[in-house]
């Protein structure tokens, strides 16, 4: 993880390096048993090069905590590690430089859970794993089982944090959607 993270922080593959402060590889436990997959830094990640550190950070980590698990349990990453200027929407072109790093993190860590937060990060993770998609609002916190050469995994699509900062009632469907998390593994 280390030599990945050394490389990312040299990373040209895309545009983004140019206007990045700090990329964000990720962080958290090695041996972590779930992972989260946000979209991208945004504008505090960049700042620090940690991920989920602004407001929906703190919701994640009151999520984290509804369900008694610590950000050092777990592993959170992004499907970019820099951050769009502006905050905007990742393209395909950047999704396609970057996704590499995710997957060498995903075989590095092997988690039993891998719990998708957004769009973004749904549709990489279901393609990867040959999961057929659907609206977020259909799927939420639905446990989807996946063979991979590394066993079973389980995988989770939630509904990003930051929704929550804008539609406070989604907290609710958050908390029950990592209960659902937390039971299955
Ligand atoms: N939103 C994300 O998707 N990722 C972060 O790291 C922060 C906010």
């Amino acid at each position: 993880m280390e030599k990945l993270e050394e490389e990312i922080k040299e990373c040209q593959r895309c545009e983004l390096w140019q206007t990045r402060t700090n990329p964000v590889a990720g962080e958290g436990s090695l041996s972590a048993k779930v992972m989260f997959i946000g979209e991208a830094p945004g504008y505090y990640e960049d700042l620090k090069g940690r991920p989920f550190v602004g407001k929906a950070g703190k919701i994640l980590d009151e999520l984290l905590g509804s369900v008694g698990l610590k950000r050092s349990e777990v592993y959170i990453a992004n499907v970019l590690k820099c951050r769009p200027p502006g905050n905007r929407n990742p393209t395909t072109t950047e999704i396609k430089a970057c996704t590499p790093y995710l997957d060498a993190q995903i075989e590095i860590i092997e988690p039993a859970v891998i719990a998708t937060l957004g769009n973004f990060s749904l549709g990489y993770i279901f393609d990867k794993f040959c999961i057929k998609k659907d609206k977020i609002s259909r799927i939420h916190g639905k446990i989807f089982k996946v063979g991979t050469i590394a066993g079973i995994k389980n995988v989770v699509a939630l509904y990003h944090p930051a929704v929550a900062t804008y539609n406070p009632g989604m907290k609710e469907v958050l908390v029950k959607d990592f209960k659902a998390l937390a039971n299955c593994f």
